[in-house]
Formats: C-alpha cells, sequence, structure tokens
C-alpha cells in the first residue's frame, strides 16, 4: 500500500488547462512514425486479403472462376457469395440505422452498382493476393442500369433519414405573391468523395473464442455493436480497437473490409487483414452525394424574409436508403411566415452514398446561402446586414428557444476583421492587372449534439492518472482534448494524466461524428473525474491497483432537450478571377464561430481551418464525375479526383466569440464539422461580387466562369 501524499493524488492545481493551446499529446508518435496505423499493426501469421469489385453496374453474377487463381502461389482461399458465411442484416445498429447491405459482403449473387464487393482473395502476402485478384475471373449477366441524376426525376420522393423529410407552416404560394423582391433558384452539388489520408484496414483475428479486430474506425464501439449483430455473436466475444486513425470525415464506419477480413479470419482460422485501395474507396466506402436544390425566397422591400422554401434531391442507391439533407440549415437558420423544407431521395444503380463532414450542412448552405446573397442584391441591403435582420428569435421549424445563438456576434466580429464595413456592393468593378477581385459572406450553422457515452478515471498510487474512454481521434486531438478536460476535472497539471482511447473493451461510448465527439466523451470523463476527486480527499490512499471511477451520461444527457441547440459561424472569403483564364484565386478567408467552450485553441483552430480549407476546395475543386454508360467513376483515384492542394490555400483565419452552452458541464457545443459549412457559398457569393456572374453549380471550374 502506499499512501498518496496530499497534493499528488487530491488535485490543488486550479482548473485551467481547458482552454489553453496545448500541442498533440501523440504527435510525436505520428511524426516519428511510432504510431501504428490498423494497415501496419504486426500479426503473427496474418494472411492478406483483396476484394475483387463487379466491373458491371447491374445485374447477376453467373461464375466465379476460382480454380483459376487457388494455384497460383500463396493464394489460400477465395471468398464469394457461393462460400462465405451468411450474416445477418436485419437488425437497427446504434446509430439507429439498418447497416448498408454494401457491408454485409458476399450474401447473393445481385450487382446493385458498379464496384460492388464480389470476391475476397486471401494470400500470404498482400502482392500475392493483388496478383490474384487481379487474375480471378468473374463472369456476370448484364442488366440495363440507371445512374442519371438530375432535378425532376419522377422516382424522386420524399426521405426522412435523421429527420423529417418535410416541414411546413403559412402559405407559400401567397407569401412569395405578396413579396417586394422573390429570389427562385436552383442550385447543383457534384458527388464529392471524402478522399481521407488513410485508407480504410482491418485486421481480424479469433484468440481465445474472441474476436480481435484492429481498424481504422470512427468509434469501436460502434463497429464491435454491428459486427456482434451482423455475425450473432455474444457482445463480450467482439473487441475492436482502433488506437490511430488518419481521417474519416463519416466514412469510417462498419464497410466491406471489416466484413470480409472476420470472414476470412474464420473461414481460415488464422488472422487476416484486408486494406482498401484508393480506387475501391470510391465504390465502398460512401461519398457525398450530388444534389439539386431549389430556393425560392420572398421578403419585403427592406430584405425581412415572409416566404423560404428550400427543396433538396439526393441520389442514393437501391440497397440503401441515404438522405443528404440539404434542406436541414435553412429549418435553423431563417424565419418567414411561410416556411417550407422538403428532402427527397430518388434510388439509382450508384454506390450507396454515406455521411461526409456535415451532411446536408455543407450543400444546404451553398444553395441557402448563395440565395441570400442573391435576395442582397436584389432588395440593395448589405448582405451581413440582410442576415442580421432575419435572426430569428425561435427555431424556425421547431419553435424551440435557442440553447444559445451568437450568430449575430459572429458577424460583427467578422465584419469587422475582415474590413467588410463600407464595401461596394457593385460586381464587376474592381480590377487588379487581368484579376477581377471580390468578396462574399455567408452564414454556417451544426447542430449541437451529443451522445451517451461510459468513461473510467483511474487514480494511481504514483500520482498519476488513466482515462480509458472508447473515443476516437481520427485526427482531431480527442486524446489531447480529453487530457486538459480530466485535468481540469482532477485539479492536476495535464502531464499527469493518460488517456486511453479506441478500444470497445472501455465501455460504451459515442462516435467521432455528427461534430459530437468531444462533447459526449468530455461529458463523461469530466463525471468519473470529478467523483474521484470527491474519493480522494487529502490523505487518501491508493492500493497498488489503483482507484477507479467510472461514469456514465445516458441519464444526465436529458439536460440539453427541449431547445434548438446548434453552433453558429460567419464566413468571408475575398478572391480574384483571372478574366484571361476563368481561374479562381481565393486570396483569405475568415471564419468566426460561436461553437461552445473551446477545449484547445491550437486543435479547434485546426478543425476549423481544415472544414474552411475543404469549402474551398467544394466551391472550386471537388467533382466525381459518373460515366453513365458503364455506371463508374471517371479518374476514380487523387489523380483524377481534384482537391484543394497548398498552392490553392491561402492565409485561412479562424476565431471565435464566447459562446458557452448553459446546459453542458463544460460549456461544449461542437466544432468538428461547421469549419465547412458556408465556406463555399463565401467563396461563390464572392467569384459574384468579382465577376457580375452567379454560380449556381459547384465547383466553380475555370470553363464555367469564362
Ligand atoms: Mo461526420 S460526417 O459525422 O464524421
Amino acid at each position: 500500500m502506499t499512501t498518496a501524499t496530499t497534493g499528488r493524488t487530491a488535485g490543488t492545481t486550479p482548473a485551467g488547462a481547458v482552454g489553453t493551446a496545448h500541442t498533440r499529446v501523440e504527435g510525436r508518435d505520428k511524426v516519428t512514425g511510432a504510431a501504428r496505423y490498423a494497415g501496419d499493426v504486426p500479426f503473427a501469421d496474418l494472411a492478406h486479403g483483396r476484394l475483387v469489385l463487379s466491373t458491371v453496374a447491374r445485374g447477376r453474377i453467373r461464375s466465379v472462376e476460382a480454380e483459376g487463381v487457388l494455384g497460383m502461389p500463396g493464394v489460400l482461399a477465395v471468398l464469394h457469395h457461393g462460400n462465405a458465411p451468411r450474416v445477418d442484416t436485419d437488425y437497427v445498429g446504434m446509430l439507429g440505422v439498418p447497416p448498408d447491405p454494401t457491408a454485409a459482403v458476399f450474401q447473393h449473387d445481385r450487382i446493385p452498382h458498379a464496384g460492388w464487393p464480389v470476391a475476397l482473395v486471401v494470400a500470404e502476402t498482400p502482392e500475392q493476393a493483388r496478383e490474384a485478384a487481379e487474375a480471378l475471373v468473374v463472369t456476370y449477366e448484364r442488366q440495363p442500369h440507371d445512374t442519371a441524376f438530375h432535378a425532376g426525376r419522377p422516382d424522386a420522393y420524399p426521405a426522412d433519414g435523421h429527420m423529417p423529410a418535410t416541414t411546413e407552416k403559412g402559405d407559400l404560394e401567397a407569401a412569395l405573391a405578396a413579396s417586394a423582391h422573390v429570389v427562385d433558384a436552383e442550385y447543383t452539388t457534384p458527388e464529392e468523395h471524402h478522399a481521407m489520408m488513410e485508407p480504410h484496414a482491418a485486421a481480424a483475428r479469433w484468440d481465445g473464442g474472441r474476436l480481435e479486430v484492429v481498424d481504422s474506425n470512427q468509434g469501436t464501439t460502434w463497429i464491435a455493436d454491428e459486427l456482434v449483430k451482423m455475425f450473432s455473436l455474444e457482445p463480450s466475444a467482439v473487441r475492436v480497437r482502433s488506437e490511430h486513425v488518419g481521417g474519416g470525415f463519416g466514412s469510417k464506419g462498419l464497410r466491406a473490409h471489416q466484413v470480409a477480413a472476420v470472414m476470412a479470419a474464420t473461414v481460415l482460422r488464422r488472422p487476416v487483414r484486408v486494406v482498401l485501395t484508393r480506387r475501391q474507396m470510391f465504390s465502398l466506402t460512401g461519398y457525398r452525394s450530388p444534389t439539386t436544390q431549389r430556393v425560392r425566397l420572398g421578403a419585403d422591400a427592406d430584405g425581412r424574409l415572409r416566404a423560404l422554401e428550400h427543396r433538396s434531391l439526393n441520389q442514393t442507391s437501391t440497397v440503401w436508403e441515404f438522405v443528404e439533407p440539404g434542406a436541414g440549415p435553412a429549418r435553423v437558420m431563417y424565419d418567414a411566415d411561410a416556411h417550407r423544407t422538403v428532402n427527397e431521395v430518388v434510388r439509382l444503380d450508384v454506390p450507396s452514398p454515406t455521411w461526409m463532414r456535415a451532411p446536408g450542412e455543407a450543400p444546404g448552405s451553398f444553395a441557402l446561402e448563395a440565395a441570400l446573397d442573391e435576395l442582397a442584391e436584389r432588395c440593395g441591403v448589405d448582405p451581413v446586414e440582410l442576415r442580421l435582420r432575419n435572426e430569428p428569435e425561435r427555431g424556425p421549424a421547431s419553435g424551440l428557444p435557442f440553447a444559445g445563438r451568437n450568430l449575430a456576434a459572429c458577424f460583427r466580429e467578422g465584419a469587422r476583421r475582415f474590413g467588410w464595413t463600407g464595401r461596394d456592393p457593385r460586381p464587376g468593378v474592381r480590377r487588379e492587372g487581368r484579376w477581377l477581385l471580390g468578396t462574399g459572406t455567408a452564414a454556417a450553422s451544426f447542430p449541437a449534439g451529443a451522445l451517451p457515452s461510459t468513461a473510467a478515471v483511474t487514480a494511481r498510487a504514483d500520482g498519476t492518472f488513466t482515462v480509458r474512454i472508447a473515443a476516437a481521434d481520427i485526427g482531431t486531438g480527442a486524446r489531447t482534448a480529453l487530457t486538459l478536460v480530466a485535468a481540469d476535472a482532477l485539479r492536476v497539471a495535464p502531464d499527469r494524466i493518460e488517456v486511453r482511447i479506441g478500444d470497445s473493451d472501455f465501455g460504451p461510448a459515442g462516435i467521432a461524428g455528427g461534430s459530437m465527439g468531444t462533447r459526449s466523451w468530455a461529458w463523461a470523463v469530466t463525471a468519473a473525474a470529478e467523483e474521484l476527486r470527491d474519493r480522494l480527499v487529502p490523505g487518501a490512499v491508493v492500493p497498488p491497483e489503483g482507484v477507479t471511477v467510472r461514469s456514465d451520461t445516458t441519464a444526465a444527457l436529458g439536460a440539453l432537450a427541449h431547445k434548438e441547440r446548434h453552433s453558429f459561424g460567419a464566413q468571408f472569403a475575398e478572391v480574384a478571377v483571372d478574366v484571361a483564364t476563368g481561374e479562381v484565386r481565393v486570396r483569405r478567408m475568415l471564419g468566426i464561430f460561436a461553437a461552445g467552450r473551446i477545449v484547445n485553441p491550437l486543435t479547434a483552430r485546426s478543425q476549423l481551418v481544415g472544414g474552411m480549407t475543404w469549402g474551398i476546395s467544394m466551391a472550386l475543386h471537388e467533382e466525381a464525375v459518373r460515366d453513365h454508360a458503364s455506371g463508374g467513376l471517371y479518374g476514380a483515384d487523387l489523380a483524377g479526383y481534384h482537391i484543394a492542394t497548398h498552392a490553392d490555400v491561402p492565409a485561412i483565419e479562424a476565431d471565435w466569440v464566447d459562446d458557452p452552452d448553459p446546459d453542458d458541464p463544460i460549456g461544449i457545443k461542437g466544432l468538428g464539422e461547421i469549419g465547412i459549412v458556408g465556406a463555399a457559398a463565401a467563396v461563390a457569393n464572392a467569384v459574384w461580387h468579382a465577376t457580375g456572374v452567379r454560380h449556381r453549380s459547384l465547383p466553380i471550374r475555370p470553363d464555367r466562369v469564362l
């Protein structure tokens, strides 16, 4: 037994870590290569699986000619619909949705889209698996396919997804007819892909009757829960680990690679790893659906909205319904007596889309905030002033009070710092050599929620503390944020805290998604740490095994109900447009956000700047182009799919106003996704201000500018 001395265990350091900049606690491991990702965690006797994807867009598998490759060097097995284990897909996972059947590989012979997984070749080495996979002959019975996404599809239908398909109040047509100014415009956004640095990878092995999966994901609880249900296992029989993740953005949930690896490990009785190729990711790991959106706004002479309609259509696959709720932001941002929002989907022979950073808000804010800019022009009202005049008292669709809405403060601070005041509203009049110059603004919002989580905090006899929580650090700095949170709750310095994450054995926790990670986990860590601090009165004895306190926030999250709870922001952009080539260069961007209490300003700023950078990319570069003849994509790789690179990204500034959430123990809201919201609209609005031409279809490519 060790007697802890006062000041070593019972914390006396004033809380003050939260809110101070802190470099990543695992940063050194990452930059020195010591950090292991799912694709490089070593396993004894590891075999390697390579997926084979369909080359037709619709039809049936006639044959998988496995014999042809089973004799190739190192080949151990070919799994396909004729021999793979059966799994259960008739369940609802912890996110409240059924699994995307794309992940439940090899269950039938039907092909619903190009790039559908039809076989897994397993071999001793990745190279042998690749060679055999490329040699594997699969024959198909082709059927006609339809991948044509466009407005006005007669087979489109309203769909709920995570929110009701429709909200409606008032007489829209009457309010539009009575409006002094009307905007009625269609906007389109293309198919976009997450393109995170680290490809999806998972290694699976059975160990003493337990399934262990080392994976790259956004929540080990989530993936373990899905595997338990899909393979009909006891919850205690599955352990998922995911220590480091090189980007997720909504794409790193249950996918074909984990399921294929588990199947192969089960059949072969040895560990199997499946790593997706960049090209495979373009059809297997989800993407942001293209959207077509129609926005109708009606306003009084002074710009006050009387009518607002936002309709958004996205595509989904024939096997899974995914709603990209582009009409969602209008439900929160602007009120009008007549107000209607509708999200619709159409089922096509395409891969299943999924959540991609700010699903709904990213494309929806482009249409809505570009339409607001068009309204400002019609009314002759400054775009910032127009938004201030239309600040709602309560949630326009919900009727609920806001838990906090500091959007006006964001616009005032942003306008001041950007130098917006005195802006000449006329388009196309600022010239600098061959460049036309313009500035634009847009508002941003994103829901601020939380998911139930459990955490364990242990006091050690040496005066240090270990936090265990099945959190996921997908590059956000979650580990570091939780270190600061635990330090404050325990009243000790951050260097006495070790945070361990990414292991489903730590107990259930929410995902790194929906901008909810930090808040959800910080709540659980704080609850456990505060109780531990109460127990460790000065002079308390810490036994060799330590003192552990566990928490569960399930009941406490009720405190967040009954209010409209969002983060908000104001985006500003300055662009230069080359009148000779049509090239658009973003010269500077500023985002001011009201996103709750900021835990770690260093990583928070990185998150916001990363989102804004992605907004530039969305505005100017990103576009996956589907070849309707084959049903697949042109250029399904990072050469063909353009993303903003360093040369495209100017000085970007992100900052925030004081905005603690009154109902959160720490004041956190969440900022993982809001950085991209409104960013593309701010750029598009600036392009209009530079050129006098409205761009309602993204990306604003040089050939479209001229
Ligand atoms: Mo985010 S699209 O919830 O990872």
